[in-house]
């Protein structure tokens, strides 16, 4: 029957955005973890995030053992000054979720690590930059404007579809 065919189209679509929406999670540094990076290699974090596209709504986790992982601010990043982060977790497992977009910081507090290059910096995507523009476009957008994530409206949209297909 068409009606049914069209309703389980249209929960297919609800579900994938509803999917979209909850983000992804990346495990920083792929199987190897949250580490201090080789010394002929320390650039292996910021290989690592330049490889892939982070959105608002994704998250990333770090996995490593007797370390810890702070968020910092740009000025924390260069110098790898652990003294004001913003976040700080040392639990071997910690889950971290962009919620806006932008450039975020992140150092390792163990001593001396950070140094030694286990460090990274990840550029968050707008949702509205679905397309490739280059990352160091969000610089143009203003974070705090948006109250509600663009996938809310978008999420509200296809629920407003989906009832009135079934009222159809
Ligand atoms: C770094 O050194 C290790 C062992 O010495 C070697 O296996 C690896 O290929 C080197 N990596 C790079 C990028 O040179
Ligand atoms: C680290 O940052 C704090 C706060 O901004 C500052 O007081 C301190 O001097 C800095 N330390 C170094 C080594 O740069
Ligand atoms: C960002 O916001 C500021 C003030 O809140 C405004 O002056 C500026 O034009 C905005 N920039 C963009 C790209 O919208």
């Amino acid at each position: 029957m068409a009606f049914s065919s069209s309703s389980c189209s249209v929960l297919l679509i609800l579900t994938t955005v509803l999917y979209c929406a909850s983000g992804f999670e990346f495990q920083v540094g792929g199987s190897k973890g949250w580490v201090v990076p080789p010394a002929n290699d320390t650039n292996i974090y910021l290989e690592w995030a330049s490889h892939n596209r982070f959105q608002v709504g994704d998250s990333i986790r770090f996995k490593y053992q007797k370390d810890s992982v702070m968020e910092v601010d740009e000025e924390g990043y260069k110098t790898c000054n652990s003294s004001l982060p913003i976040m700080f977790s040392n639990n071997g497992n910690t889950l971290f979720t962009f919620h806006h977009a932008g450039s975020f910081y992140f150092i390792s507090g163990a001593s001396g690590h950070c140094q030694k290059g286990q460090k990274m910096i990840v550029r968050v995507l707008s949702n509205d930059d679905k397309d490739d523009s280059p990352p160091d476009h969000d610089k143009n957008n203003n974070d705090s404007s948006s109250a509600f994530p663009p996938q809310v409206s978008l999420i509200v949209s296809h629920i407003v579809f989906f009832v009135a297909s079934l009222v159809i």
